[in-house]
């Protein structure tokens, strides 16, 4: 076995490597409930109340729930407006565990990635990324550049099996390389676990290949590390030559073969809220640094008080302490997938990182994808149980900013997105068992069309209303 244990042992059940300590009540609502709060939310799960969500997976992102040793580590949070003490904390967190020497910490992932375009990207630049992030893209956008998809055509097959689907596909790369040529390309946007993928890993036999090739070019590779630690988890599992390395030696070794990253502390960090740039060169820490004060706040703490950036530090070094926590993690994520593949619910195969993702193209066949079959399978779910998910599809996907027509993603998905810590498998369950009765009924599902449209980001905050399906 790749894990090194004997067949017997193998066979054993994981659990939670930590008790429960503190409990916080949800709510229950009726059917009847439900049907009112989803119409006031327009059909859109961003726009629902917490209150009226009985298990919320609508997202993994500064939902985890954190240790007692982060809960302490607020008390002792230095809140000095300059040179504070967590900062350097911090700062020596990020070298340890991620290996680069220079931190420019930010109030989120999408402040790091709104430095990091404005800092490399002029108009008419073009950044190849494997797989776009709905934020990431927009930051890319916003500076002038354009997106160009470089990920291998298996991620975008829910059905494929292939063990990376996060690969950047090398040729894709090249043949942007000869359009563009290296000089309209400041960097490569590589992203660790692609979440819109379904929480995909790439190799690092890949990630290598793609730095290497970068190198040759004087193009820099910049990963979104957000979810490195659960991309270091599947190297593990299927790489082969690195079933013995332990998760805290591979996510350095991932961070090796690059030249700085952005990085969600939302996620693999176990903190409600902060991020950070982490760059090798001191030179490009300098002009971010310059932006970081003007749109964050200062150096040593960027949008996060002295407290975050402590809880954080040791978010960081609690996730990689042993191994436990990411099996764990990832352990109970595939739980429910398989419980989903077991009742014949077509979902994105291999499960992925960080949540379970539902083929809505397949499940709802009879929607085209232009009455967004993903948003009203979500709102279905909703209304069944209570299980708050989140679509990732056509609306995720926006519109072309200088055509104006709708992005088709090839990917229709309804997003299942497991916070870390914080649910049992009791819940995971419940959770299933709404998604068969959903799928069950699915011919009684119809589409939806915007009653509000808003020009960036459009997911977050458009209303939809129910329409036929001719
Ligand atoms: N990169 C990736 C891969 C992300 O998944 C996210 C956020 C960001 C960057 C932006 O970071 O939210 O801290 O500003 N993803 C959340 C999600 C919103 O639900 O997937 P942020």
């Amino acid at each position: 076995m790749s894990d090194g244990m004997s067949s017997n042992e193998h066979h054993r059940s994981w659990a939670e490597p930590f008790r429960i300590k503190v409990v916080e009540a949800i709510t229950m609502t009726t059917r009847e409930h439900r049907e009112v709060a989803m119409a006031e939310a327009a059909w859109n799960t961003f726009l629902l109340r917490a209150e009226d969500v009985y298990i919320d997976l609508l997202t993994d992102s500064g939902t985890s729930a954190m240790s007692d040793r982060q809960w302490a580590a607020l008390m002792v949070g230095d809140e000095a407006y300059a040179g504070s003490r967590s900062f350097y904390h911090l700062e020596d967190a990020v070298r340890d565990v991620y290996g680069y020497p220079e931190l420019v910490p930010t109030h989120q992932g999408r402040g790091a990635e709104h430095i990091l375009s404005q800092i490399l990207i002029k108009p008419g630049d073009v950044i190849p990324g494997n797989m776009y992030f709905t934020t990431t893209r927009f930051h890319q956008e916003h500076a002038g550049g354009t997106f160009v998809d470089v990920i291998i055509d298996e991620a975008h097959d829910p059905a494929s099996l292939h063990p990376f689907k996060g690969n950047v596909d090398l040729a894709k790369l090249q043949a942007v390389i000869d359009e563009h040529g290296p000089e309209r390309i400041p960097y490569i946007s590589v992203e660790t676990n692609v979440n819109l993928a379904g929480g995909q890993p790439l190799s690092l036999e890949n990630l290598r290949a793609t730095y290497a090739l970068c190198e040759r070019h004087g193009i820099l590779v910049m990963l979104d590390a957000t979810r490195a630690l659960e991309n270091a988890w599947f190297i593990q599992q299927r790489e082969p030559g690195y079933s013995d390395h332990s998760v805290k030696e591979i996510l350095l070794e991932i961070c090796a073969n690059s030249d700085g990253a952005t990085v969600s502390s939302k996620k693999d960090n176990l903190v409600n809220i902060g991020g950070f740039l982490a760059l090798r060169d001191p030179e490009l820490a300098r002009k971010a640094r310059g932006l970081l004060v003007a749109f964050e706040g200062l150096h040593t703490y960027g949008g996060m008080s002295g407290r975050d950036m402590e809880a954080l530090a040791e978010g960081i070094r609690e996730m990689v302490e042993t191994d436990d926590h990411v099996r764990a993690r990832i352990g109970q994520v595939e739980y429910l997938g398989n419980k989903l593949i077991s009742a014949g619910v077509p979902v994105v195969v291999p499960i992925g990182g960080h949540g379970v993702f539902l083929d809505a193209r397949s499940i709802l066949s009879h929607v085209p994808q232009e009455r967004f079959p993903a948003q009203a399978l979500a709102a279905a779910i909703y209304v069944d149980s209570g299980v708050r998910t989140m679509e990732r599809g056509i609306v995720s996907a926006g519109r072309d900013t200088r055509t104006g027509e709708n992005h088709y993603p090839k990917l229709e998905l309804v997003r299942l997105a497991i916070p870390r810590r914080v649910y049992t498998q009791a819940h995971m369950d419940v959770v299933a068992e709404s998604v068969v009765e959903v799928h069950s009924q699915r011919e009684s599902i119809g589409g939806l069309q915007f009653t509000y449209e808003p020009e960036e980001l459009r997911f977050f905050l458009a209303r939809f209303a129910p329409v036929a399906v001719a």
